[in-house]
């Protein structure tokens, strides 16, 4: 793993394997700098309405700058997982992502994205997961999440990771606010660093 993910390296985080319903295994890791065209590939594959949600925008492709931004974080203010199926690597399952409030380190804008033809088969829950107990291992107490007002499937994500969350509406947008909850398991180390 690259050496800016010193801190996330050390963090523990578990399942990192995720079995579909047809026995497929989808393995979590951390995202990495050569992840460019993993990303930029994962972006180019989602349908329209996939891809509106993350930006708000219909977003098809991403500049050079701002796959450097996504690809090289700094596994503690900046934190991104990736999903590849074991067969196929090279294919983006998921991707989730948190970006701490500078002016707020306890908060963090968070974002999750499955590829569509893996949507609804338990992976979003499971990165989003994987996410939330990094971002508590490093002090973050609550995600916020734009979403558009419709997102019924982000908004029980969000709902299934904790069960504390608010949402307040406007013009057709959700903000919501997450309370990540304390969980019991304890973290099992270097999981994601495979
Ligand atoms: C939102 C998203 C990440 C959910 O991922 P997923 O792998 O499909 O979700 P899961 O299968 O883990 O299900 C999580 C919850 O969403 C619900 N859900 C999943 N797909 C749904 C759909 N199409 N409609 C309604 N609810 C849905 C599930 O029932 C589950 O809720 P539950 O625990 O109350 O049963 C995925 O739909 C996606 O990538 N959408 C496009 C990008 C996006 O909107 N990101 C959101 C935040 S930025």
């Amino acid at each position: 793993m690259h050496s800016t993910c010193r801190l996330a390296r050390v963090i523990v985080v578990r399942p990192v394997v995720h079995e579909l319903p047809d026995g497929a295994r989808v393995r979590l890791r951390f995202i990495a700098p050569s992840d460019r065209a993993l990303l930029a590939d994962g972006l180019a594959r989602l349908s329209p309405q996939s891809r509106r949600q993350p930006f708000l925008v219909p977003k098809s492709s991403l500049s050079d700058a701002e796959l450097s931004y996504l690809t090289e974080v700094d596994g503690r203010d900046r934190v991104a997982i990736v999903a590849v199926l074991e067969d196929e690597p090279s294919q983006l399952a998921a991707v989730a992502r948190f970006v701490r409030d500078p002016q707020r380190p306890d908060k963090a804008e968070a974002a999750i994205t499955v590829a569509d033809t893996l949507q609804g088969m338990g992976l979003g829950r499971t990165i989003g997961v994987a996410l939330a107990d990094i971002a508590k291992a490093t002090g973050i107490r609550r995600f916020t999440a734009s979403l558009l007002g419709t997102n019924l499937a982000a908004h029980r994500l969000f709902r299934a990771i904790s069960r504390r969350a608010q949402t307040q509406y406007a013009g057709g947008l959700a903000a919501l606010v997450v309370e990540l909850e304390t969980r019991e398991h304890p973290i099992v180390p270097a999981a994601l660093a495979a």
